[in-house]
């Protein structure tokens, strides 16, 4: 169908005395929309002059109990049937995945209807292609609950920052993770015994691989850079690292230090290119996301003219991320009853992506060695010959052993990796015990 020709038929169904929505997914944040369509329809009519109608619900298994009442022919099997039922003016997509999701998205767009998804997984896998298809059919494809739940942070990055030159964007963006390593901080909790208590309380999925490998936040990564800088940065092309390997005894170190392990999605400009990685990272505890504890989420921005911004609140939960998600629906209604071909909202310029290896990068790494004469030195030179230069050295003797922490200066990602991998052929080492990355302002 001609998009262009597809939207007036658009506006026609939006002027509707209500507004109808096609829902895909009624799971946590789905069932949690629909209570608050229903339940709050008449502040949200009094606040915005808009009032909306789910007419059909794409799920699964059309036999579930669901948490919202479910009136005769409301559930359907069938998502194209959600998207192309006539009466619905707006497609919210909260189904999650990759597929089927993006084809019902691009179908959505393509019959000209404005489309809100919450789908970090796809925006940061298809996002240029399905913003331009959006930008096609003169409609809004709007994705606030991507990133952070229920923290506003995608519309301030692409519209009222969108004058600002932005040069870094840290984020505590997975909030399974933060939850695990406050307990491993604050309890002294083992890694496990930590993510167990995250999957009790319902934060962290049977199979947490997702959370804890780094790959939910990578995603975000990968959105936040892209919309930060301009540049299209892909999920493929940003380094992630999770934190299964950190240890409370590192914990308890990074403490001794003045520092705290989040893990950390750096998002960076520099004059060689753009570049996102998501790992652990001892944070000095004085910084703003060094405060950021339990499940919560957080945003650091830093600009020129702004200097820094910070965003914390709710980054998952059904109820704070519907509302991000209804804010993007009620946005996306007024945009498109306003008539107007839709100006997109962000633009991707070619830029160069800087490889994770040239990265400047500064690490805190514990060994384990033989407590004798010339080991410190041979461990020096190990750093030295790779071109790392060291901030400075902790060492505590037990015995014939010796448990040493090195924390360098800044040094590309390639020159820590062939420092560590030089200390492992000395026969002193007994253990590379852990290595964390340090962010900091100091070189
Ligand atoms: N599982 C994520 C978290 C929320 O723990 O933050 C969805 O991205």
């Amino acid at each position: 169908m001609n998009a262009a020709a597809s939207k007036p038929a658009i506006v026609a169904v939006l002027m509707e005395r209500s507004i109808g929505i096609g829902l895909l997914g009624a799971g946590t944040v789905g069932g949690a929309l629909v209570r608050r369509l229903v339940g709050e329809s008449d502040a949200i009519a009094a606040k915005t002059g808009l009032t909306f109608d789910v007419r059909r619900i794409g799920v699964n298994d059309l036999e579930r109990e669901r948490d919202f009442e479910v009136t005769e022919g409301l559930l359907t099997d069938d998502p194209f049937e959600v998207v192309n039922y006539p009466t619905v003016a707006l497609v919210v997509e909260v189904m999650g995945g990759k597929d089927p999701a993006g084809d019902l998205i691009l179908a959505a767009l393509e019959a000209g209807k404005p489309v809100v998804t919450a789908n970090k997984e796809l925006i940061a896998s298809r996002g240029p292609e399905l913003i331009a298809a959006a930008e096609r059919a003169g409609v809004p494809l709007l994705f606030e609950a991507a990133v952070g739940g229920g923290i506003p942070i995608i519309r301030p990055l692409s519209e009222t920052l969108a004058g600002e030159r932005l040069d870094r964007v840290l984020g505590i963006v997975n909030g399974t993770t933060n939850y695990i390593l406050t307990q491993m901080a604050e309890e002294g909790a083992s890694y496990a015994a930590a993510l167990a208590a995250a999957q009790e309380l319902g934060y962290a999925e049977t199979d947490p691989t997702a959370d804890v490998s780094g790959a939910d936040a990578a995603a975000k990564a990968a959105i936040l850079a892209s919309l930060a800088f301009g540049t299209w940065v892909g999920v493929e092309d940003v380094y992630a690292e999770g934190i299964e390997d950190l240890t409370a005894v590192d914990m308890s170190f990074a403490a001794e230090f003045g520092y705290v392990v989040k893990l950390v999605a750096v998002c960076e400009r520099t004059a060689d290119g753009v570049s996102a990685r998501v790992h652990p990272a001892m944070i000095p505890l004085d910084h703003p996301l060094a405060s950021i504890r339990g499940a919560m989420n957080a945003v650091f921005i830093e600009g020129v003219a702004i200097e820094s911004l910070l965003f914390a609140g709710p980054g998952a939960g059904g109820e704070p991320t519907a509302t991000a998600v209804l804010g993007d629906v009620i946005d996306a209604a007024r945009e498109t009853l306003a008539g107007a071909q839709v100006a997109p909202r962000i633009r991707f310029s070619p830029g160069d992506l800087v490889p994770f290896a040239d990265i400047q990068t500064r690490w805190y790494v514990r060994l384990q060695v033989d407590d004798r004469p010339g080991v410190l030195a041979q461990i020096a030179s190990g750093f030295g010959d790779a071109g790392v230069s060291i901030r400075s050295v902790w060492q505590e003797g037990v015995d014939d052993e010796a448990a040493l922490i090195v924390v360098t200066h800044s040094a590309p990602e390639a020159s820590q990796r062939e420092a560590i991998a030089s200390l492992r052929k000395i026969d002193e080492v007994i253990e590379v015990a852990s290595v964390i990355r340090v962010l900091g302002t100091n070189p």
